[in-house]
């Protein structure tokens, strides 16, 4: 088949730039290379990132947020990939600070305009001690969801338990569940793909409009009551 997926962005959530969540991610991208299809992994600690302000206008805003950081080229780059992984680990019960924050900005600031991120075949991995993993799993799944990402599952879900750097290269079922996942994820984005190239349109729904787009919603109204 020619048009086969080429790319998927990682966003690396973890304070710690050497740690489990940077091996798992680099365990993923060695599966991923057997299948031709490269890993970028965009690490939040090397970002000129700015927590959300005090300006609280966002709600009200029709255009991108105005604060000029990384954000807006990191938010490009999950654009124009063909798969997402959202890695985080688990801090204090909930996702890492790091990875909240790249949420609140990227998501307020840039991607719930247009949803540039619709029908991106998505994965999540959650590293972590021991406690809270699903927390954060399921944390990052709702922005997948939210984006109207494709999300692939493994089964169990694509958490990886370790506590030291190095860890997470002893938790074998962890790692199972990161092979399965990513290997469901190629074979998904070249599902689309031979869609798209059979066929000339997508296989899903491509419709950019935001959840505030009331006229949207009208023309999309059940015509049931
Ligand atoms: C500030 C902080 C808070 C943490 N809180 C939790 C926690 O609530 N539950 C847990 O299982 N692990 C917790 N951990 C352990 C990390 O999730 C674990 O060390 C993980 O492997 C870190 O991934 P990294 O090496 O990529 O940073 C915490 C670690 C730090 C530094």
């Amino acid at each position: 088949m020619g048009v086969k997926p080429k790319k998927v962005v990682a966003i690396h959530g973890s304070e710690r730039s050497e740690g489990n969540t940077l091996y798992v991610l680099q365990y993923a991208e060695k599966i991923l290379a057997t299948r031709d299809v490269e890993l970028e992994i965009v690490r939040l600690a090397d970002l000129r990132m700015t927590p959300c302000g005090p300006c609280g206008d966002c709600n009200s805003r029709t255009v991108p947020c105005a604060v000029q950081d990384d954000v807006a080229a990191a938010v490009e780059k999950m654009a124009a990939a063909d798969g997402i992984l959202y890695a985080a680990p688990v801090h204090g019960f909930g996702t890492s600070a790091l990875m909240q924050a790249f949420i609140e900005r990227s998501g307020v600031g840039y991607l719930r305009f247009e949803r540039p991120l619709t029908n991106k075949v998505a994965g999540v991995i959650v590293t972590g001690r021991r406690y809270a993993h699903t927390e954060v799993y399921n944390h990052l799944v709702t922005n997948v969801l939210l984006n109207r990402m494709v999300l692939i599952g493994s089964g169990f879900p694509a958490i990886v338990y370790g506590n030291q750097p190095g860890d997470a290269q002893y938790d074998d079922e962890g790692l199972q569940m990161i092979d399965r996942m990513v290997h469901r994820m190629v074979d998904m984005m070249e599902l689309i793909a031979e869609h798209r190239e059979l066929t000339g349109r997508d296989a899903l729904d491509t419709d950019r409009a935001n959840e505030r787009d009331d006229a949207w919603f009208a023309s999309r109204r059940s015509p049931i009551g």
